[in-house]
């Protein structure tokens, strides 16, 4: 196949968080693989990804550990490009959306649009917190989703349904700084004309999908925006952390998010190519019409790089001779879940990469998730089956085809590859196998099935030991040595193109297998056809993957949830005496209040039966005080008294975490139970 000029690019994650296997699983191994796999193929191919670095996702972060955005970004940056290296990710450049490349980059796109009067200035009214007197975009409001019912919508978008709406329409908006009801106050913001592209996108995406075939997902998602209709976006925002908007008018005001991110593949580039000291190179992709563009991501990625980052390129192209070389195909992922649930930090649910990678190898974990990709579906990872694909895949199928077939060649043929002699039906079909699965792999890995490719791989595995087997070496080797040296040289031969086909997704073991072959890889047009010739000298022999015990996997089952991959600390026992020595009693609430100057507490009236009591509970973030009036509640009632904001608190009232961050749900105890009434 003629040689491509190939860029890719995985979405740049926020720099707020660890990354974790669903990132893994949705924007990152594929793109791996498919990159891995085009440079044995010979194409000139450049891969790009890094942090993003700035919006209200960092800046929350941030207010959160109250600590400076910047703190956030440094921290994340450096531990994610640790994490992905450790993990495999052969990124050309890591690179990040600080740097001042990118920020005049950014700012140039902007003031082109400006210049050429694209962007129409609006005022609207946005969600105001009073209290920190700062406008609130994005994700700083939430309430509930006008269309969905969705509690966790923002203030003007609705990530469950994905609806767009006025943030008037928002229903009880709480601002994530002060938990306040933010108001409406009038500013103003530069607006994209997205509706302006809509006709040029449907057709961008019309054509490109009947050139390259996008994906199923990908397209439906399409379909839905554009029957929507595509409305303006405002691309400025009421900020400080982020891209000034570059306007010597213009104060308090950065570029939003979004639209510097994804010009953030193009700034990375640049870096990449300053780094090389060519200048220069990034527009030998970026501004030619020969590049093949491929942006991988996650599916809540997709409207930005199938729409908006399309547009944001065809506008610019309007107004200059430099033209930009718009996305060929966007192979977006579904999400990858966790043990069948979502992964959630708050929640302690899930395990990141640097975490994971210190209990096993690395490619243990992409085999794992290469093998159950969120291609067309939202798929799991599970501990068992983890274990599973390790021990009987990895280690009993590839690493036993390795194994048997290095312990005979040492054994009997002197560490060297024997001779291939006459061939028998057996033998023929076995090169022919070897010889048409690197096409079929490679066919895959071109229509990103990357999962069936996968799976292919593993096949030629199989086909391999199923070979050995048929072939019985052990009996051969005494009875007819010539075949049995044909058989051998078979087997090292298929072992040479596994190593070769495998190395995408398990590079660092193919590394191990060639060095074992003593040999490197050939270009993959050539893999499955170039033998090893006879005479050829092999190396010791190496354990490519250990099994995983199942008293490791238990473990790790039973501590889910605990987020963290350390045993899971024993809580101290007690006896049945010491538990009775607390006395919880129902209470029923009968007045409650916010206290002043605090945002945590509410002080509370409770009626335990024969006495009447105060209580200062730490729920205000979970509960309005008239939500809290007539509920009957479980108390600790012999709790010393405490003083909360000089209030006295005589009893302590017990909840639960709700999983939500920062909040709590209060133990309620039925209508028909007396106050009074003793839990035991
Ligand atoms: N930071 C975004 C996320 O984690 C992805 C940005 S992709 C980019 O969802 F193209 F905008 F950079
Ligand atoms: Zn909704």
């Amino acid at each position: 196949m003629a040689k491509e000029k190939v860029l890719v690019t995985s979405a740049l994650p926020y720099a707020n968080g660890n990354i974790h296997l669903g990132h893994l699983s949705g924007a990152y191994l594929p793109a791996d693989i498919y990159v891995r796999y085009k440079r044995l193929n010979g194409d000139d191919i450049l891969y790009i990804s890094g942090s993003d670095e700035h919006g209200v996702p960092i800046t929350i972060s941030a207010d959160k550990e109250k600590v400076t955005p910047k703190e956030i970004i440094d921290r994340y940056h450096n531990a994610n490009k640790a994490a992905f290296e450790k993990f495999g990710m052969s990124f050309d450049v890591y690179s990040r959306t600080s740097l001042p490349i990118h920020h005049t980059t950014a700012q140039e796109f902007f003031k082109k649009y400006y210049d050429e009067g694209l962007l129409v200035e609006k005022k609207s009214m946005q969600f105001y917190d009073e209290k920190a007197k700062m406008f609130l975009p994005d994700r700083y409001v939430e309430g509930t989703c006008p269309r969905c019912g969705n509690e966790e919508a923002r203030s003007d978008e609705c990530e469950r349904c994905g609806s767009l709406y006025d943030p008037s329409e928002l229903k009880n908006p709480k601002s994530k700084i002060s938990g306040e009801t933010p108001v409406l106050k009038e500013t103003s913001h530069w607006y994209f004309p997205l509706g302006k592209f809509q006709d040029r996108l449907v057709k961008y995406v019309e054509e490109m999908n009947k050139k390259f075939g996008w994906k199923d997902n990908v397209l439906q998602y399409c379909k839905g925006w554009f029957n929507d209709g595509l409305k303006d976006r405002a691309i400025t925002r009421d900020l400080d952390w982020g891209i000034k908007v570059p306007l010597d008018e213009v104060q308090n005001k950065v570029l939003y998010v979004w639209f510097e991110a994804v010009l953030g593949y193009i700034s990375a580039t640049k870096e990449l190519s300053k780094q090389r000291g060519e200048p220069e190179l990034w527009k030998k992709y970026w501004q030619s019409n020969d590049t093949k563009y491929v942006a991988f991501i996650g599916k809540d990625n997709i409207v930005f790089h199938t729409i908006i980052f399309p547009a944001i390129l065809m506008a610019w192209n309007d107004f200059s001779a430099d033209k930009y070389t718009l996305p060929q195909n966007v192979p977006a992922n579904e999400f990858l879940n966790f043990e069948g649930k979502k992964f959630s930090k708050s929640r302690g649910w899930g395990i990141d990469v640097d975490e994971f990678l210190e209990l096993f190898p690395a490619d243990t974990l992409r085999y794992t998730l290469a093998a159950n990709l969120p291609e067309s579906k939202d798929t799991d990872f599970y501990w068992k089956e983890f274990q599973g694909r390790t021990n009987g895949e990895l280690a009993d199928i590839l690493g036993n085809l390795v194994n048997r077939t290095f312990t005979f060649a040492h054994k009997h043929f002197n560490g060297e590859v024997p001779r291939c002699g006459k061939l028998e039906k057996i033998d023929e079909e076995m090169l022919a196998t070897i010889n048409e699965y690197p096409k079929k792999i490679s066919g895959l890995i071109e229509r990103y099935k990357i999962k069936d490719a996968v799976f292919e791989m593993m096949n030629l595995a199989r086909a391999g030991n199923k070979y050995f087997n048929d072939s019985e070496p052990w009996v051969s080797v005494k009875k007819n040595k010539e075949h049995c040296a044909t058989t051998v040289n078979i087997c090292l031969n298929a072992i040479y193109t596994l190593a070769e086909v495998f190395e995408p997704v398990i590079p660092f073991s193919s590394v191990k297998i060639f060095k074992m072959l003593n040999t490197r890889p050939t270009e993959w047009s050539e893999c499955g056809s170039v033998e090893l010739e006879a005479g050829h000298k092999l190396n010791e022999a190496e354990i490519l993957f250990n099994k995983i015990e199942d008293k490791v996997i238990e473990e790790l089952v039973n501590k889910i949830g605990s987020g963290s991959a350390e045993v899971p600390e024993k809580a101290e026992e007690i006896t049945i005496d010491e538990f009775k020595k607390v006395k919880m009693k129902v209470a029923k609430i009968i007045a409650a209040e916010n206290v002043k100057k605090s945002d945590k507490l509410l002080k509370l009236q409770i009626d335990l039966g024969n006495e009447k009591r105060q209580v200062i509970a730490g729920i205000a973030k979970s509960y309005k005080p008239e939500e809290l009036i007539g509920k009957k509640v479980l108390v600790v009632a012999n709790l010393k008294p405490a003083k909360l904001f000089g209030l006295e608190s005589q009893g302590m009232i017990l909840a639960v975490d709700s999983g939500e961050e920062g909040k709590v749900k209060i133990i309620e105890i039925d209508e028909s139970i007396n106050p009074g009434t003793l839990a035991k």
